[in-house]
This record gives structure tokens, C-alpha cells and sequence, in this order.
């Protein structure tokens, strides 16, 4: 596992150079592209699938990114894709995508595309990627990877292949390039803690509690995979393996499903809140909670829960890794710091400090704001852009890549086993 990715001197830039180009199954359009500028920089022309979270979310990533860091290639967010014409004509105006397609197939055989960004529910992530890099495009793909381990197989192998003619591939494990994030990686891989004895990450939200809330797509194992396994379990695995600079080699586990039927979802069900529709219900096919323990292969415990039912808990991402000489923690509702303990300090003196990661020397950091002018969630976005457009730039892996987001998988795959026969400690197949 690599170092973070350190950002460059930032030099703010402006303009566009979209491209707006209709063909076929294309929607038309009076804008460019917004994405950013950079005289004389080739541009790294983006086709994203699907625009409502995450589709949100990476527009601002792509949108950003080339005007606050200063970047090799210039973005330039050429066109968006969904299945509802007039609503994906609408997102792409809302977010500055120059075009818009309702059929990713067709986004896909566009030659002004460079890289395809799939935003899509699991259940099209690999079909979606095995073509784009079948037709020659990079590939930044959501998390997790797939929805099985066949798929992400499928999906590491093609990547291979398609980085010996020059393409990239990376999962969308965002959470990696928030400043704080970033800056524990590098105080563990500097032996800041020592020998790590743990690793303990959970990952908390709560917007399923309530019974009446709608059967979507998260909560259906043909289209997500998993439940908060691979929602939020999937973001957990990664953040303790890339913090550990290590990885599990087996796990026990338990999952839940606390509420076994819902309400159908009406058309208009979005994302995370979404209100039912219909008297009818349907079954819950995934897990509402997961819990398992796992050891990293330098001999560190490690222990993971993933739930959306910890009532008051909206988006509570918390880490802390304990070594011998030394702790971090990190609480993605405080994003800006991390806690550090020095365990070497004098017993009098010791003690968890708070680092306020907002100088211009933390990471990402001298391309923003003057120190203590936080960043937010969206930032992560704009760094994982950001590191993107240098790794296709210098030709160079992308981490996380595709054998990350498998590997990742497998672990997933490990824990639904060993829930399925009484939390027996499971082996992470390699
Ligand atoms: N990195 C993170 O922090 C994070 C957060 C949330 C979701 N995710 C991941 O992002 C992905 C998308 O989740 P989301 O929350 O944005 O979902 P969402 O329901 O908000 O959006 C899904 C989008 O995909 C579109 N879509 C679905 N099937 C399509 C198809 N066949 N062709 C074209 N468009 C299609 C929908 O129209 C919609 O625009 C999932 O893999 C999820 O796990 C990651």
C-alpha cells in the first residue's frame, strides 16, 4: 500500500474548454462543460453515469478540482448519463456537464471521453466498467467495487489488461483523501505508533430506524450486493487496511436484518430519504447491521460495525489505532482533526493532543484556505479528482485500484460467510 499523495503548489484557475458535442441518444445543450481550465494543459474529458448522490457529489469533485489544485490535465466534464431524459438534462445543467446521454452505452462509445465515472448502484458497476475499459476509457469506479467477488474478479483482471495499453482504474474510496485521513496514513507508515496492536473502526448512521422508511434499492440484495456490509462496511475495511498499511487474513462476523418487510418505494424514492409510495411491502434482502473482528496480517486485532439503526447517528465514521508507542483517532464528524497520544511522553505530560489539519503542510492542505478555514465532505471528492487526473497524467497505478476494491470484496464476502455459519472465523481467500 502506497503513501498519501502529497498535493501540489495550488494555483487557482479559470474558464472552460467544454466540449459540446450531440450525437446520437445525445440531449442537446447550450453549455460547455464546466470542470476548469489550464492554457495549453491537454484535457481529461469525463462521461460520469448517474447524477443524483454521488452523481452530485463527483460533479463537484470534477468541477472543482482543476481550479483550486494545479493540475497536468484539465477536467472537463464533458457529459453526464441517466435513464430519465428531461431529469438528466436537468442534473447536467445543475451541475455543468456539457452533455447529457440516457444510455451509458452510448456514453461509452463516445470518442470525446476519456475516462468513464460510474455512480451507479452496484448491481452496473461491472458491466458498466468491463465496457468503458473494453473501449479504451479510464475508469473511476464507486465503492464497493462490485457486487460479488465474480464481478470484481472480472473487473481486476480487465483493469490489468487495460492498464498494458495505458488506461487507469480506481474504486471511489473517497474517505482516504480527507486531509486528516491522509496525514494519520502518514504517521503510521512513519512510525509515529510503533507496532500497531489495534485497529478499531465503526461506521454509524441511522436513516433506517424508522419501519415506514421505502424498500430502495440499498436494501435489495439483487441491486446493492449487501446491506450496510457493503455500504458502509465496504468505506470501514478499506480506511483500517490503508491506516494499518496492512491487511485482514480472516474474520468473524455477525449481521442482522432488523426489519424484514418495508413499504414499496413510489417513482420519486431518492437516496437516503426517500418517503413510501405504497401500501404494498416487500422483503429486505440485505443485512441492517453487521459487526465481525478480524486480524491484520502483522498480528493487530482489528474490530469493524457497520449499521444505519444507531439512532442519533447520522454519518459517524469514527477510528482509532493504538500501537506501542502511540494512538490516533479520527471522528469523520470532526473531519478537520485528528487526536494523537504519544504514548512516550512522560505519564505527567501525556495525553491526547487534537491536530487541527488545516496548515498548509498537512496533505492537500496548500492548495486551500488559511490555516484553520476547515474543509468539509465534499473536499474529498475534489482530492480524489485531484489524484486521479495525476495518476492518468504520469501513467501511474491509482490506489485505491480495482485489486483494492477486490480485495475489499473478499473481506465482505468472508463476513457474510462466517455470519452465515455462527461467526466461525472465515479466512480472507487471496
Ligand atoms: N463514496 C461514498 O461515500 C458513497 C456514498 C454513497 C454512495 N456511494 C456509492 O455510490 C454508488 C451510487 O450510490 P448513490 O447514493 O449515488 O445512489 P443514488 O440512488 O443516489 O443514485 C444512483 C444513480 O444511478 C442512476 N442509475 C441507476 N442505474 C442506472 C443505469 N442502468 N443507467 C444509468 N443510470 C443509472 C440513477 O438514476 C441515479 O442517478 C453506489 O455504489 C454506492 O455504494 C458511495
Amino acid at each position: 500500500m502506497g503513501q498519501p499523495q502529497q498535493p501540489d503548489q495550488a494555483e487557482a484557475e479559470a474558464g472552460s474548454t467544454g466540449s459540446a458535442r450531440t450525437g446520437s441518444g445525445s440531449i442537446g445543450s447550450a453549455s460547455t462543460g464546466s470542470g476548469s481550465t489550464g492554457a495549453g494543459k491537454p484535457p481529461l474529458r469525463v462521461g460520469m453515469v448517474g447524477y443524483a448522490f454521488m452523481g452530485a457529489a463527483h460533479s463537484q469533485g470534477w468541477r472543482t478540482a482543476g481550479r483550486v489544485f494545479d493540475l497536468p490535465r484539465t477536467p472537463v466534464m464533458a457529459a453526464i448519463c441517466g435513464r430519465d431524459g428531461a431529469a438528466v438534462r436537468a442534473a447536467a445543467d445543475r451541475h455543468g456537464w456539457a452533455g447529457a446521454e440516457t444510455d451509458w452505452r452510448a456514453l461509452i462509445a463516445r470518442d470525446d471521453i476519456d475516462l468513464v465515472d460510474i455512480c451507479t448502484p452496484g448491481d452496473s458497476h461491472a458491466e458498466i466498467a468491463l465496457a468503458a475499459l473494453a473501449a479504451g476509457k479510464h475508469v473511476l469506479c464507486e465503492k464497493p467495487l462490485a457486487n460479488s467477488v465474480e464481478e470484481a474478479e472480472a473487473m481486476t483482471v480487465a483493469a490489468e489488461e487495460a492498464y498494458g495499453r495505458g488506461q487507469l482504474a480506481m474504486v471511489g474510496f473517497n474517505y482516504r483523501r480527507l486531509p486528516a485521513v491522509a496525514l494519520a496514513r502518514a504517521m503510521v507508515a512513519e512510525g509515529r505508533l510503533g507496532t500497531l496492536r489495534h485497529v478499531r473502526v465503526t461506521y454509524l448512521q441511522d436513516w433506517l430506524v424508522d419501519p415506514h422508511f421505502p424498500l430502495t434499492w440499498r436494501l435489495r440484495r439483487e441491486a446493492a450486493g449487501s446491506g450496510s456490509l457493503g455500504d458502509l462496511g465496504a468505506h470501514i475495511v478499506d480506511l483500517a487496511q490503508y491506516l494499518a498499511g496492512d491487511r485482514l487474513t480472516g474474520v468473524s462476523a455477525m449481521t442482522e436484518t432488523f426489519v424484514g418487510e418495508r413499504p414499496l418505494p413510489g417513482q420519486s424514492a431518492r437516496g437516503l430519504s426517500a418517503v413510501p409510495a405504497e401500501a404494498a411491502t416487500g422483503t429486505v434482502t440485505v443485512d441492517d447491521a453487521a459487526l465481525f473482528t478480524g486480524r491484520l496480517g502483522r498480528g493487530a486485532l482489528a474490530s469493524f460495525e457497520a449499521t444505519r439503526y444507531a439512532t442519533g447517528r447520522k454519518n459517524a465514521l469514527r477510528l482509532e489505532l493504538n500501537g506501542e508507542h502511540g494512538s490516533l483517532a479520527f471522528d469523520l464528524e470532526r473531519l478537520n482533526e485528528l487526536s494523537y497520544h504519544d504514548g512516550r511522553e512522560p505519564g505527567a505530560r501525556a495525553g491526547f493532543r487534537r491536530i487541527l489539519v488545516t496548515e498548509p503542510d498537512h496533505p492537500y492542505l496548500d492548495a486551500w484556505w488559511p490555516p484553520g478555514h476547515g474543509l468539509g465532505y465534499e473536499h474529498s471528492f475534489v482530492h480524489q479528482a485531484r489524484d486521479l487526473v495525476h495518476a492518468v497524467a504520469e501513467g501511474r497505478r491509482p490506489e485505491p485500484s480495482f485489486a483494492d476494491g477486490l480485495q475489499v470484496q473478499r473481506v465482505l464476502a468472508a463476513v457474510e460467510e462466517s455470519a452465515g455459519k455462527n461467526s466461525v472465523h472465515t479466512p480472507i481467500a487471496v
